[in-house]
């Protein structure tokens, strides 16, 4: 019997306030930490899926380019896993769309899965599961996991999907992006966690130490405390930096331009504007403030020679899906 049904799906980037850093099961996509994040409404992927039993491969379409290899390998992963829990044996045909650099350290593959996942599950007459969605997003990259929801969303330590933390209206928060470079990232995530997992001997002390700082960043976001946030959120990024650092060769995703945005955001907190800094596996460094601050914040990052422009993100809503009318 011939299938052919589609689905669209919108989500959100996230960036982690509390960050993953390291496996616990390389092949469940297990995170080694728990972590905890914050959607965001500025920076998000749209994406098709089509099932259809007269296609004879699966196909992605991202930005207008078709892919192949790798990334087409992890698409054709995740709907394998779909197919399977559905029963069905179509290929699909999908197609993204980010409006955000793609691969450059500003969280692309969270909201890539995530929609996949959710237009995937739809696109194969799954039941609206959000839960279920998390998971199989989580599986192709933890971090998309929390990128079903809105708001603030931790996904705890041997937990297969993430939870909603708090409403973004509960705190609300601004971040501010200062994209450092164009061009898609050297090295991926999950390559540099192995390689640090292996050759770093700091990777011990970070997954010692990484539970007690994610507590305190879900107290301090309960409690909408920023002074208490914002120094927490540092010392995260920059654990999961010093661990990479660590490694042998070293995993080093700062550029010249980081380290300036590092230190013109230092001279803001001395002059009384509660700015804190997070870094991922990029040279982009995102700004944490009180949505008040955030004009002051970005002509700040603006000035700093190397800073190419300024994103400007709040709190952004939980992953959306449409099932589609196929012709
Ligand atoms: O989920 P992945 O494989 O894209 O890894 C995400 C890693 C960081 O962005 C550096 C941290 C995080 O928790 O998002």
């Amino acid at each position: 019997m011939t299938y052919c049904a589609s689905a669209f799906a919108v989500a959100h980037a996230n960036i982690a306030l509390a960050k993953y850093w390291g496996k616990a099961d390389v092949g469940l996509n297990l995170p080694a930490v728990p972590s905890l994040s914050m959607t965001l409404d500025g920076m998000r992927t749209e994406t098709r899926v089509k099932f259809d039993s007269r296609l004879s491969a699966d196909s992605l379409e991202l930005n207008g380019r078709p892919q192949q290899g790798k990334t087409l390998e992890r698409v054709s992963t995740l709907l394998q896993r779909v197919r399977a829990q559905a029963g069905l044996d179509a290929y699909a045909q999908v197609t993204s769309h980010n409006n955000f650099p793609t691969a450059s350290g500003l969280a692309s593959s969270a909201s890539g899965f995530a929609a996949l996942a959710l237009a995937a599950r739809k696109a194969a007459g799954l039941p609206d599961n959000p839960e279920q969605a998390s998971s199989l997003a989580r599986h192709s990259s933890a971090s998309a996991g929390r990128s079903l929801y809105g708001g603030y969303v931790a996904l705890d330590l041997g937990q297969h999907a993430a939870r909603r933390v708090c409403s973004a209206q509960h705190f609300p928060l601004a971040l501010s992006v200062a994209v450092t470079q164009e061009g898609e990232k050297a090295l991926g995530s999950t390559q540099g966690m192995e390689h640090t997992r292996l050759t770093s001997p700091y990777y011990t002390a970070w997954v010692e130490q990484a539970p007690a700082l994610t507590r305190a960043i879900e107290q301090a976001i309960i409690a909408a405390d920023l002074t208490t946030l914002g120094p927490l959120v540092e010392q995260s990024a920059l654990l999961m930096h010093a661990c990479m650092w660590g490694a042998a060769p070293a995993i080093v995703y700062f550029s010249p331009v980081t380290l300036a945005v590092l230190q013109r955001v230092r001279e803001l907190r001395a002059a009384g504007v509660q700015a804190f800094c997070t870094m991922d596996a990029g040279p982009h460094v995102k700004v944490l403030s009180a949505p008040e601050q955030a004009d002051e914040v970005q002509r700040a990052l603006a000035e700093v020679p190397g800073v190419l422009r300024c994103l400007r993100c709040t709190l952004g809503p939980d992953a959306q899906v449409h099932s589609e009318p196929v012709s």
